[in-house]
């Protein structure tokens, strides 16, 4: 017993593991920690790009580099700076965002290679696309310029407080420590509160590794998760289950987890993340510090082992049929999308649940070839439902019951309880699928009934390699 504590110190992890844990964290900083090369032309296009939109804005417009690369949190592969435009508040927030669009796009050299898309988020801004083979991209976002959150005018005005926050705060071995968890969650499909992964921000990255000291520290943290918890970064505070603070403020964000804005108190910064991925993020740091392997943290590598017939396999082996709904989507954001797909295949699961069909599994996707739902089902055709009603001791309940199922095959008691058979409405989940597409209220808005496709086990090709990434991605640790 001494020897085990002394071993493991009160950290809960053995002096092996942690030496262990350190020497890959140490490799995955050489993998993903950009160049000081890199990093300086990153600095120099930033300061050039700030350059010709100082000269192109008027004077009372204030020019702010902020996001991962102006904190020195980026990670390699994602060259992308966020430079804001920051007007005075007085103006109108249509007339900020026309003008700051207008100013970003003056900017833009085509004569260097530079070209530009206007994105829809929540609020529009101008993406410079830096020549092709270089990977850097810049985000021109046009926002309010405030002191604190109180003077918030549109979402994208927090930026600037978190950037003056991190910066602030963190230390260089934070803030590598940053990139490393990362590096773990983008791994493991959780990084970005996105609709598509609904895991955590690069901010929220920021803010756990600032609370907790380090990566290994946040995994830590993760391996252990106790829910309701709430994390408190501004007095690095953690209120864990049974502290008075944790129940009020999992009830004032309506949340288990909660990670409060140390720029505004009224904010949880993971308001976006799933439940399911902060399970994730708990398995996958256990599954860590238990075995830690360079293999294991970066994660589930799919895309090289796909092959065409990979999904009509494991249908095969499984014994299990496959539903898959097609349809195309317009051009609009990515997030709405994803948002109306989840909500759509949840009430189509529902309604084949309903009908008797219990779906393994379901998953969804979204690419080029348009937004799937796709459920796993126990192979099956059924002809009749069994459908159970009260005791019969409960008059009005069972009196009720018996009204309701007048044309029933069949009528006997399960001790005291009335069972009915009844010919099922659908014999399978196909006929559940094709009546929900033709029938139901809640469809995304932009889905039109005429265009929906429906395959039962046979799916065309081009849609077997997004469906076994999303498969994979859903499925996998
Ligand atoms: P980014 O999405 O570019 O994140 O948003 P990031 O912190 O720079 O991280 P990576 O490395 O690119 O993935 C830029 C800034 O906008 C704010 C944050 O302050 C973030 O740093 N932001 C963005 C949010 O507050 N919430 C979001 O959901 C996204
Ligand atoms: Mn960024």
């Amino acid at each position: 017993m001494a020897v085990k504590s002394a071993m493991e110190g009160k950290s809960g992890i053995s002096a092996f593991q942690r030496i262990k844990l350190e020497g890959i964290v140490r490799r995955v900083l050489d993998d993903v920690k950009p160049t000081e090369d890199e990093m300086r032309r990153i600095t120099a296009y930033s300061n050039e790009l700030m350059g010709r939109l100082k000269s192109a804005a008027p004077k009372d417009v204030e020019i702010a580099f902020v996001g991962s690369a102006a904190r020195g949190t980026q990670i390699k592969g994602s060259y992308d700076m966020d430079i804001f435009l920051l007007f005075p508040k007085g103006l109108k927030e249509r007339e900020m965002e026309n003008k700051g669009l207008a100013i970003a796009k003056s900017i833009v050299n085509r004569g260097r290679g530079e070209t530009f898309i206007i994105k829809y988020a929540e609020h529009p801004y101008l993406k410079l696309i830096v020549d092709s083979g270089t990977g850097l991209t810049a985000d021109i976002v046009p926002a309010f310029k405030i002191e604190n959150a109180r003077e918030i005018g549109t979402s994208v005005d927090r930026t600037q407080l978190h950037n003056k926050f991190i910066s602030a705060r963190l230390t260089e071995s934070e803030k590598d420590n940053v990139r490393v968890l990362k590096a773990f969650l983008k791994a493991h499909n959780i990084y970005g509160a996105n609709a598509k992964y609904e895991g955590f921000s690069g901010y929220a990255c920021e803010l756990m590794v600032y609370q907790f000291g380090s990566f290994i520290n946040v995994l830590q943290e993760f391996s252990k998760l106790n829910l309701p918890l709430a994390l408190d970064p501004l007095n690095r505070e953690t209120y864990r289950p049974h502290h008075e603070r944790t129940g009020i403020l999992a009830k004032k964000f309506k949340s288990r987890f909660v990670l409060i804005d140390p720029t505004d108190e009224n904010r949880n910064v993971t308001a976006a993340t799933s439940i399911e991925s902060i399970a994730r993020l708990c398995i996958t740091s256990r599954l860590m510090l238990k075995k830690p392997s360079i293999g294991f943290f970066y994660g589930p590598r799919h895309s090289d082992t796909y092959s065409s017939n990979r999904i009509s396999k494991l249908r095969k082996e499984l014994g299990i049929d496959l539903y898959l709904v097609r349809f195309a989507v317009p051009n609009i954001s990515e997030d709405i999308i994803w948002q109306q797909l989840r909500r759509f295949s949840k009430r189509l699961s529902d309604m084949l649940e309903d009908n008797g069909f219990s779906t393994a599994l379901s998953v969804d996707s979204v690419s080029k070839e348009g937004a799937m739902a796709a459920f796993f089902i126990s192979r099956m055709k059924k002809h009749y439902d069994i459908i159970e009603g009260p005791s019969s001791f409960m008059h009005v309940a069972s009196d009720r019951f018996l009204d309701s199922h007048g044309n029933a095959i069949g009528t006997f008691f399960k001790d005291d309880r009335l069972v009915f058979i009844e010919e099922s409405r659908f014999s399978d989940p196909e006929e559940v699928l094709r009546h929900a597409i033709k029938n139901e209220k809640s469809l995304p808005s932009y889905l039109d009934r005429k265009k929906v496709k429906i395959y039962a086990n046979e799916i065309p090709e081009e849609l077997a390699k997004p469906l076994y990434d999303s498969f994979i991605r859903k499925t996998s640790i």
